[in-house]
């Protein structure tokens, strides 16, 4: 399982002949008239400012800062799960730091068995793990913390696909990002901001957070002015009745299929720029998160996720990953299952659906990670979404599913 940064083998798929189309509805929120609102601001307020929390440009330069306080670098590992996207792993790379893999149960919890094993196969002292609540959906918390304790390792909860730390309930899972020495968010997957990555401490706050730079005043403005044009512009929705004449028209394009290949890399992704490590983000991003409107956030979300678990209930060749919604969660995304990604995953990007997947994955042997990278799907939820495009999205994967069958060539 362990994996030692600098000889992490990737495997990755690459797109390139496959000429998928953009994207014909957003798959983050984007700024409407409807995004700012009353809620909860002193809430809002805390999470944005204050001596126990710094704000950056992104969460992967916000988990830079918590692994490098944490000790992470050439004399400290990092423990990251099997199942992630490269900016997780980037911020230990871009800090000459070792990483060891953990493996992942089926329902993304971590395998606390296995997770002894991975230590002990570690050459180098583990000085932070970090935990994702998965599509912003929490973890045990207790089982994983008790284990960070007992071997001396700091816990970061990694909240990027969580909507507020707290925000949403008071129960046990309700209270993501409370449990670890740091949490890290990411709000431009959450609110219709331009940039953004939160980390805040729920210890006591750090002696020396990392030097920040100035603000960017031309970045500023450019970002505010981005956000009025989008909340003065109508988005047309993709139309349902022309579905047929589309999905007719994928026969030629299903043929390209890209390929999947194997990479011994030793830098960061292309999506880690290190110039922006001590970039303090947006003042104008800051503004938007403190004065969105949470509640119809959340309630808008939940309510496109159930329209997903229903839409996906009875389709074959599919299923959602976590068809209960409880009431602390407000989803990042809608995660699917798929059994046949040829052609099922082509048919969706060919259509213009928005399909997020973590298919650029370091290798571990861990079947859930290998399963999903190509198996599981990132559908959006998001807030800003209107009734026609989510009508358009679930008949279209309905119609996939239903009238294309695995052998489809
Ligand atoms: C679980 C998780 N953590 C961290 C990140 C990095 O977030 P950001 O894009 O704000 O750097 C992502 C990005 O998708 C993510 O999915």
């Amino acid at each position: 399982m362990t994996r030692w940064w600098p000889d992490m083998l990737y495997q990755r798929f690459d797109p390139s002949g496959c000429d998928f189309p953009k994207a014909r509805v957003p798959m983050l929120p984007i700024f409407s008239r409807h995004t700012l609102g009353y809620g909860p601001a002193s809430a809002q307020k805390t999470a944005t400012a204050g001596a126990k929390l710094r704000f950056f440009s992104r969460a992967r330069y916000a988990l830079r800062e918590a692994y490098r306080l944490c000790g992470v670098g050439p004399d400290g590992a990092l423990m990251a799960p099997t199942y992630h996207c490269r900016t997780m792993l980037d911020p230990a790379i871009s800090l000459g730091a070792q990483i060891t893999l953990y493996p992942l149960h089926a329902d993304l919890a971590p395998d606390l068995q296995a997770l002894t094993t991975s230590l002990s196969a570690c050459q180098q002292p583990v000085k932070a793990l970090l935990l994702p609540h998965y599509f912003g959906f929490a973890q045990e918390l207790e089982p994983i913390a008790r284990f960070c304790d007992e071997h001396g390792i700091t816990l970061i909860e990694d909240c990027s696909h969580s909507l507020w730390p707290g925000a949403t309930g008071d129960t046990e899972r309700g209270k993501v990002g409370t449990r670890g020495r740091f949490s890290v968010s990411s709000p431009s997957k959450f609110f219709p901001c331009a940039d953004g990555g939160v980390l805040w401490t729920n210890q006591d706050a750090p002696a020396a957070w990392a030097q920040q730079r100035e603000p960017d005043s031309a970045q500023e403005i450019k970002s505010f002015a981005h956000s009025l044009i989008c909340a003065c512009q109508h988005t047309a929705s993709p139309d349902v009745g022309a579905l047929n004449a589309d999905l007719k028209a994928l026969s030629s394009k299903l043929a390209r299929v890209g390929s999947d290949l194997l990479t011994l890399d030793q830098r960061t992704s292309p999506a880690y720029n290190a110039v922006d490590e001590p970039n303090p983000g947006l003042a104008w991003s800051r503004w938007v998160v403190r004065h969105s409107n949470l509640a119809r956030i959340a309630s808008r979300r939940r309510a496109h996720y159930r329209q997903w678990v229903s839409a996906v209930a009875h389709l074959p060749h599919c299923r959602s990953l976590f068809p209960q919604l409880n009431n602390d969660s407000v989803p990042y995304v809608f995660p699917l299952c798929i059994s046949h990604p040829q052609p099922h995953f082509y048919i969706l990007k060919q259509l213009g659906i928005p399909v997020g997947r973590w298919d650029d994955m370091a290798i571990s042997d861990c079947r859930t990670a290998a399963n999903y990278r190509l198996q599981l799907l990132h559908l959006p939820c998001h807030q800003e979404l209107s009734a026609l495009q989510m009508t358009w999205m679930t008949a279209a994967l309905k119609r996939a599913m239903l009238d294309f069958s695995p052998n489809h060539k």
